[in-house]
């Protein structure tokens, strides 16, 4: 596939069309597009059983970030966000990149975990000796649950005890390793979890003298931190190529400015965290959009960012043999089937429009997005500012809140180009040119 250009001039109709060259859509899908006011209607059917206490629904922006070129394969990113500017600069970087070689990923791992808490008097020694058997029957207790998990090519891959390190606290730890290939299989781990607390207090209790032995679950639940369900994404080109990106410095200045913007979010954390947002701004808009669990892999994103004890930028940078090499790593524990992912019908079409990834899949995209998104943001901070995009498309949500005509559109722009501008200054401008209008 060709870069596309010019996908952000077309008119809804014409971009759907578009999209349609690409992924075709059959009509029902196409409707949910087109018609989606009316749609809402239906969709109301399937969204009242979603959550407790529904009274409506909640509607955002649906867009589309072409250009993502990930692994040599060309996807169109569906993207849902509150925030005028995500979109806009995940397709600029997109757009950059897929010109060169693309976003290049890989899974670093794909599994996930959970823990049961327990207490027991009898003390590890002994814990450690039943082990073995412990394990077994602990497998034996949830074969139903994960059958269909093992015929998927999943299932627990691991159960291990542990300690509880801290000396002020006395509790034992089981943790359980899952493969769930495409689900995000958080209620299967959850009632795999429970099943196995009960069938170790049953065994403890078998086990153990009455007097020796109080054995309690504390809790039994799955893990939101995945280190192991890790996914990489590189973006590279030699150095001069930044030449398109920087229209006021040179290639080799505006890498080094790149690079010490990244070796400062790597070291401070006041700007480590803003330095990350950029990265869930793509992110989590590929979550909404497809339904995953957006809060989990944010919680556990951060978490990652400061698992050497200082939380620092999750992207890294390598100028070396002038090469610009841009890495970003982070654990991303994703679903595209079950729960939300499998009801919601945006959702689902969400994820036809990017092929019906497999989780592997979608792990690549939105890391893909994520570094977009992240590079996009640098850029603008070391080059213009990040207000001069950020205010232009603001301008359009503000016109937007005002519900002006078209020529009212046009009078405010022409009127406040190269102005600064604020809600206020638009709002009492409109009020003038209104009155003067009605005169
Ligand atoms: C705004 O939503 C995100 C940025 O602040 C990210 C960053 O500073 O890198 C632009």
């Amino acid at each position: 596939m060709q870069i596309l250009n010019g996908f952000s001039k077309l008119s809804i109709s014409e971009k759907i069309e578009v999209l349609n060259k690409f992924v075709p859509l059959d009509n029902q899908q196409t409707g949910v597009l087109t018609t989606f006011h009316d749609y809402l209607k239906d969709i109301d059917n399937v969204i009242v059983n979603l959550s407790e206490n529904y009274v409506s629904n909640y509607v955002m922006p649906f867009s589309i970030a072409p250009n993502f070129r990930v692994n040599n394969k060309w996807y169109f990113v569906p993207m849902v966000t509150e925030e005028s500017s995500v979109v806009a600069a995940a397709a600029y970087a997109a757009k950059f990149w897929s010109k060169n070689s693309g976003f290049i990923t890989e899974i670093a791992g794909t599994k996930k975990a959970g823990q049961i808490y327990f207490t027991c008097d009898g003390g590890f020694k002994k814990l450690q000796f039943f082990f073995p058997r412990v394990k077994e029957k602990l497998l034996l207790s949830v074969k139903q649950l994960t059958a269909n998990m093992e015929r998927r090519g999943g299932g627990i891959s691991g159960i291990t005890l542990k300690q509880n390190n801290n000396r002020n606290t006395d509790y034992y730890i089981i943790d359980v390793e899952f493969e769930t290939v495409d689900s995000m299989g958080a209620n299967l781990i959850n009632s795999c979890l429970e099943t196995m607390g009960s069938e170790l207090i049953a065994f403890l209790n078998a086990h153990y003298g009455k007097s020796e032995n109080e054995a309690e679950v504390i809790m039994a639940i799955l893990s939101n931190y995945t280190p192991d369900c890790l996914v990489e994404c590189k973006v590279e080109c030699d150095i001069k190529q930044l030449s398109e990106v920087s229209a006021d410095l040179s290639p080799e200045k505006f890498a080094m400015k790149f690079s010490k913007a990244v070796e400062i979010a790597r070291e401070n954390v006041s700007r480590a965290v803003t330095h990350n947002k950029g990265i869930f701004n793509g992110i989590d808009a590929v979550m909404l959009a497809t339904a995953n669990d957006f809060r989990a892999v944010e919680a556990c994103g951060h978490t990652y960012a400061a698992r050497d004890g200082n939380y620092r930028a999750l992207t890294n940078i390598d100028l070396t043999k002038n090469r610009f090499t841009y890495t970003l790593r982070i654990p991303l524990s994703l679903g595209t089937v079950g729960g939300a992912t499998s009801v919601h019908p945006l959702a689902k079409l969400a994820l036809q429009i990017m092929h019906n990834p497999s989780a592997r899949d979608l792990m690549q995209i939105a890391a893909s997005v994520g570094l977009a998104s992240n590079f996009s943001a640098v850029r603008s901070l070391i080059t213009d500012g990040i207000q001069k995009g950020h205010m232009k498309l603001h301008l359009s949500n503000i016109l937007a809140h005002f519900n002006v005509t078209e020529s009212e559109k046009i009078s405010v722009k022409e009127y406040f180009n190269g102005k600064p501008y604020s809600f206020k200054a638009i709002s009492d401008y409109l009020n003038r040119i209104r009155e003067e209008n009605e005169n």
